[in-house]
């Protein structure tokens, strides 16, 4: 099928590659000129692991073109939305803005028979808003909303095999005639079994808004039995293991720790108060304050527990931080609770060294105060005290003996709670995790 992918962020570049990678003749559009060039020469421009060799595979075959170009979109059976959804400024909704955009610059595009399919995260209600506006240019295109799930740092293989795929139609129904199009699109995932389902408007999108909701209120129940553990002195990794081990509740994302961020969960809970609000449903909605309020309280926390662990107060202390970005095996540092830490302690009076294997570039963009060092060992040189905010595998692998020769005290503050804390107290360092004794 002949697709177009407009927006080549996180989404829609990955999004494009695996399209062409199951067999599509693919063009990605994006207004960003410096994006569409790297990806143009096979170059991924974000780190996502896979992403480079699928691009240059599918390269190869001529079947993945990018351009700014959005008249690019006409021929194309397909039209992907997969621009971002960012949080409006000063105010907890999405802002619409690219989304928006996006349909508009496509209408002139369209041809009857086409599939306008929504993968953005988007308020529930938008969909509908949408259609309405495609049918007013081309009666006989359709829209569809499929919602992506992809993880940062998974997200080839989370598109090529997703968990599922759930299609929202005008009608609901299977026989709508937008269910055998997209069908023949990921026509090769379900046929290996990837199960589909079919769902009105609004209910694809609230899929979406519900599934990241579900996922944070796990990290924030956790993190709030952390805080209880260290109020009694027990052990949230043990409580962890023992409660994930009812299948009803399972041990995915109840990894206690500094919280989460990046550029879903946050901004998604949010905009979904802020919808719920607008549709006179916020009650239903008011637990995720809590949610979120619970999440920012992590971060807070390890400012002062830095503080305790320093003794003396921050002034003056030379403070490493492993990790920048918001999870490893990504550089996206938006809404990076790593980074919100260092920051904070920076302004506390901390002289705070930041290392990341893949991060420092966006880090400093963003936070250019602050210290950046590639190399580890450098950037541990004669630390008073170490704080493990991104779980990246080298900084679990670390030794500790090796590395109490190169800091000035021993302290470290596990923030992730990776690490074995009898192994690093044995190496003679104080050891703290977050909502453990
Ligand atoms: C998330 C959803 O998982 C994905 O389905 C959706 O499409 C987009 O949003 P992503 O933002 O890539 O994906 O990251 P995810 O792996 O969900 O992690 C989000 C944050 O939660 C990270 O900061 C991570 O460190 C944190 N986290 C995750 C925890 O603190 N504890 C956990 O147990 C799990």
């Amino acid at each position: 099928m002949r697709i177009s992918v407009i927006g080549c962020g996180y989404l829609g570049a990955v999004h494009a590659a695996c399209m062409a990678k199951l067999g599509h003749e693919v063009v990605g559009i994006d207004v960003d000129a410096r994006k569409i060039s790297d990806l143009s020469a096979a170059k991924a421009p974000f780190y996502e692991p896979g992403l480079e060799a699928l691009l240059e595979d599918v390269q190869e075959t001529g079947r993945l073109t990018f351009t700014t170009d959005m008249s690019a979109a006409a021929g194309s059976d397909v039209h992907f939305i997969c621009v971002g959804t960012p949080q409006k400024k000063g105010e907890n909704g999405a802002d619409m803005t690219y989304v928006d955009a996006a349909t508009v610059g496509l209408l002139p595009h369209l041809a009857a028979g086409n599939l306008v399919v929504g993968k953005s995260t988007v308020p529930v209600g938008t969909a509908a808003r949408l259609a309405s506006l495609i049918s007013e240019h081309q009666p006989d295109a359709h829209l569809v909303w499929n919602p992506e799930f992809l993880r940062e740092g998974h997200a080839v293989d989370d598109t090529l095999h997703p968990d599922r795929f759930v299609y929202g139609v005008s009608d609901g129904s299977e026989e709508h005639v937008a269910v055998a199009v997209l069908d023949e699109v990921y026509a090769s995932p379900l046929a290996s079994g990837t199960p589909r389902l079919v769902t009105d408007l609004p209910t694809a999108e609230l899929v979406k808004t519900a599934a990241n909701s579900f996922l944070a209120t796990k990290i924030s129940f956790i993190n709030a039995m952390a805080e209880l553990c260290e109020a009694a002195g027990a052990d949230v990794t043990r409580l962890a293991d023992a409660i994930g081990m009812d299948d009803r509740i399972g041990r995915k994302f109840l990894h206690a720790g500094i919280g989460f961020g990046g550029g879903c969960l946050p901004k998604d809970i949010r905009a979904f108060m802020a919808r719920a609000g607008e549709l006179g449903a916020d009650q239903a909605l008011t637990f995720l304050r809590e949610v979120d309020a619970i999440n920012m309280r992590r971060r807070t926390r390890v400012v002062e527990l830095t503080r305790e662990l320093c003794g003396d107060g921050l002034l003056g202390k030379r403070i490493t931080v492993l990790g920048a970005a918001f999870k490893p095996e990504s550089d996206d540092v938006r809404d990076s609770p790593a980074l919100s830490i260092a920051a904070q302690l920076q302004l506390q009076g901390a002289v705070v060294t930041v290392t990341d294997p893949k991060a420092l570039g966006n880090a400093a963009r963003r936070f250019p105060e602050l210290q950046y060092v590639q190399d580890v060992e450098t950037a541990l040189q004669n630390a008073d005290i170490v704080l493990l905010l991104t779980e990246w595998q080298e900084y679990r692998e670390l030794d500790p003996h090796v590395l109490a020769r190169t800091v000035a005290a021993p302290r470290i503050l596990d923030g992730r709670n990776v690490l074995d804390p009898a192994k690093w107290r044995a190496a003679g360092w104080l050891y703290r995790g977050l909502g453990r004794p």
